[in-house]
């Protein structure tokens, strides 16, 4: 199996979306990665790579990562060490030629946030023009990467909420004709922004005739070329939460192929337990260190469980990108 290591490098951010809380509307500590300590922990990934032959994928995310500037050089120092390298980005930042040639130069794939058409979109990321934008970034950024013969994929994840679901097909048919080659979608969270959760959360009427439709409008788009992610787990993870109810894992095979990095230095299973079970990163020095984590990763789910164990919320614990 391979790894995905989802990095947050920073929780700067450009927007002030009411569902997220990296809005700039929000007052908090706001960190980056350290340059030295994140340069050095690549050059430890190249060497793993290169012992294990392991598949790899690097997922910048944020706040907004293009915000951080290492993450050009730190994706070009990566793609050379034969690691993929893969963002989620609200796309703003995306508009300069520039930068569009260094991202198809070195990406493996860039997943743009989009939540439904403007009438949703724009309103909850409480920006005009965001869809619009967008829409146009990704028009470009495909036509250039069909121009360089490149095969970076091109992504959309959305946010699904009472305000948007019903439209989910119409708008997988509008992000198939703009060049987006997969979706992937979440259910609106609701412990970074309650407030806007109460109002905002799907209904259960909603989600039982999204999960009813879902098999059949995976396979027609998949068809039809335009890969729309998501497994019947992760979909049950969804029901449970419009009813109310928990879902507590026994086992989620912690550090064993997927690892979240937080912007002050700390490896865990999941972004939930970032200070729970962290481990520094500091301590990842060699290609024989990632077996150990794992192992201290299961120790202290065994020895000291977190609350969120019994009722987790990780997507790729549910196989979101199935
Ligand atoms: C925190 S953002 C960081 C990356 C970048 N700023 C962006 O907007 O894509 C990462 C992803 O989390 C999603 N997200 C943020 N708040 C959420 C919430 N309350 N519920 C579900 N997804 C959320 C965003 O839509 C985005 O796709
Ligand atoms: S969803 Fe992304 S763009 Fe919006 S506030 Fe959060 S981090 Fe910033
Ligand atoms: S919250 Fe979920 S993914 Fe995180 S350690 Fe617990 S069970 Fe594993």
């Amino acid at each position: 199996m391979g790894r995905v290591i989802v990095w947050r490098v920073t929780q700067n951010c450009n927007m002030k979306c009411r569902f997220c809380s990296y809005s700039t509307e929000v007052e908090r500590v706001r960190g980056s990665a350290d340059d030295t300590e994140a340069e050095r922990l690549c050059g430890v990934f190249g060497d793993y790579k290169r012992q294990t032959g392991t598949d790899m994928l690097v997922s910048w995310i944020g706040g907004e990562p293009f915000l951080w500037k290492n993450i050009i050089p730190f994706s070009e120092m990566l793609h050379g060490y034969g690691i993929n390298v893969s963002t989620t980005t609200n796309g703003l930042l995306l508009d300069r030629i520039e930068l569009q040639r260094s991202v198809v130069d070195c990406f493996s794939e860039v997943v743009f946030s989009l939540d439904g058409f403007e009438d949703c979109n724009d309103i909850v990321r409480q920006q005009y023009g965001h869809f619009e934008e967008v829409s146009r970034n990704i028009r470009t950024l495909a036509k250039l990467r069909d121009e360089c013969g490149s095969d970076m994929k091109i992504k959309v994840n959305t946010i699904l909420m009472r305000r948007n679901i019903d439209r989910f097909e119409e708008f997988c048919s509008y992000l198939q004709w703009l060049g987006v080659d997969e979706v992937t979608f979440n259910q609106l969270g609701g412990f970074d922004r309650p407030e806007f959760f109460e109002e905002n959360r799907l209904t259960r009427g909603q989600v039982e005739t999204f999960a009813e439709r879902f098999p059949k409008v995976k396979k027609l788009f998949g068809e039809s070329g335009l890969i729309i992610h998501g497994s019947e787990k992760y979909l049950d993870r969804i029901l449970k939460t419009s009813r109310k109810e928990t879902n507590p894992i026994a086992e989620c095979d912690p550090g064993a192929w997927f690892w979240f990095i937080n912007e002050s230095g700390f490896i865990s299973p999941c972004s939930y337990t970032s200070y729970e079970y962290k481990l520094d990163t500091r301590e990842i020095r060699s290609a024989e260190d990632f077996a150990r984590a794992e192992t201290y990763f299961r120790q202290c789910r065994a020895e000291r469980r977190s609350k969120w164990c019994d009722d987790c919320y990780c997507t790729q614990v549910y196989d979101k990108f199935e």
